[in-house]
């Protein structure tokens, strides 16, 4: 058996939400100072084009997380293995990622900027796999919510393969990650 993909989000579809969540920001953080965190290396993709896509002026960071387990799923020990560069207390902060899963990146990332003291700190996550959740967590905003299926591209990668598609494809078969067919 080799791996296939087979589209669930076109660049059209994804386009047209991001414009949308970029207005509902936009609207909602409207004559305040936001602070965008972006979740590497995930994230980074969504991040540039949900702020090109914002009416109001902006700030990023980027934080970045090692979780330890197999490739698809986190075992939820993680460690920040770069933390921002900013000092957050009192400013509105909005954390950006790729996907959330069992949700335990997320909780892990919001506990600890937390106890930063910023003024607010809300959740966009592109993708969320709600049957798949370990820990009860919610995002604020969220572009599509999926099933529990593997997905690649627009950033989500396997075995760092795939970021670059400009879709989304749910990833199917052998999970051997020698396997060849998926490209
Ligand atoms: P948790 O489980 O902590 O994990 O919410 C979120 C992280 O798990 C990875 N992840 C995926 N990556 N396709 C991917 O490319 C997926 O379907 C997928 N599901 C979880 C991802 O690194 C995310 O940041
Ligand atoms: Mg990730």
């Amino acid at each position: 058996m080799t791996m296939s993909r087979q589209l669930l989000f076109s660049q059209e579809d994804i386009q047209k939400r991001v414009r949308e969540l970029a207005c509902d920001l936009s609207s909602d953080y409207k004559g305040s100072e936001l602070l965008i965190v972006g979740v590497l290396n995930g994230a980074y993709i969504f991040m540039a084009d949900l702020v090109r896509a914002l009416t109001i002026s902006c700030q990023m960071d980027f934080v970045r997380v090692a979780s330890y387990g197999s490739e698809k799923e986190s075992s939820g020990l993680i460690k920040m293995t770069k933390d921002i560069e900013t000092d957050i207390s009192g400013r509105n902060i909005l954390l950006v990622e790729d996907i959330l899963d069992t949700g335990l990146t997320l909780r892990f990332l919001v506990d600890n900027l937390k106890v930063r003291n910023p003024r607010s700190l809300k959740v966009c996550a592109f993708l969320d796999k709600r049957p798949r959740r370990k820990t009860p967590f919610e995002a604020d905003y969220v572009g599509f919510t999926i099933d529990d299926v593997f997905v690649v591209g627009y950033g989500l990668d396997f075995n760092e393969e795939y970021r670059y598609l400009p879709d989304v494809y749910k990833l199917v078969g052998n999970e051997d990650k020698n396997a060849e067919g998926a490209k």
